[in-house]
């Protein structure tokens, strides 16, 4: 960030304050397969909290983190657009509707928990 902001002149807390607000903008790196479980009211009305259960067991991460070999990134996300299908899980671009604990194990393979 320092030779952001010495590159483009502009204080560094004018690139800290962009970089903090923009969720793309990642300060470690993240997980080569991108895990996406959607927190939604339907989502949620349909069992999400035990497939986010099932997915942190699976993995061994938190939404938020990176597993050790940076293979997965697990995060949360507030509606996905696709209540029908809920409970959600998007594993990088692929949609998984009407998730349940056991097709977590199918979805994400052989997956090591850290
Ligand atoms: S609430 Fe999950 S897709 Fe809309």
């Amino acid at each position: 960030m320092l030779k952001v902001a010495k590159f483009l002149r502009l204080p560094e807390s004018t690139v800290f304050g962009v970089s903090t607000f923009y969720a793309q903008f990642k300060f470690s790196p993240t997980g080569r397969k991108k895990v996406r479980l959607c927190r939604g009211t339907a989502c949620h009305v349909r069992g999400a909290p035990r497939i986010l259960d099932e997915v942190e067991k699976h993995l061994g991460i938190k939404p938020g983190e990176t597993t050790d070999d940076l293979e997965h990134s697990l995060e949360t996300i507030a509606c996905f657009g696709s209540c029908a299908l809920a409970p959600v899980i998007v594993v990088d671009d692929n949609v998984y509707g009407r998730m349940t604990p056991k097709k977590v194990a199918q979805i994400l393979g052989n997956a090591k928990s850290n």
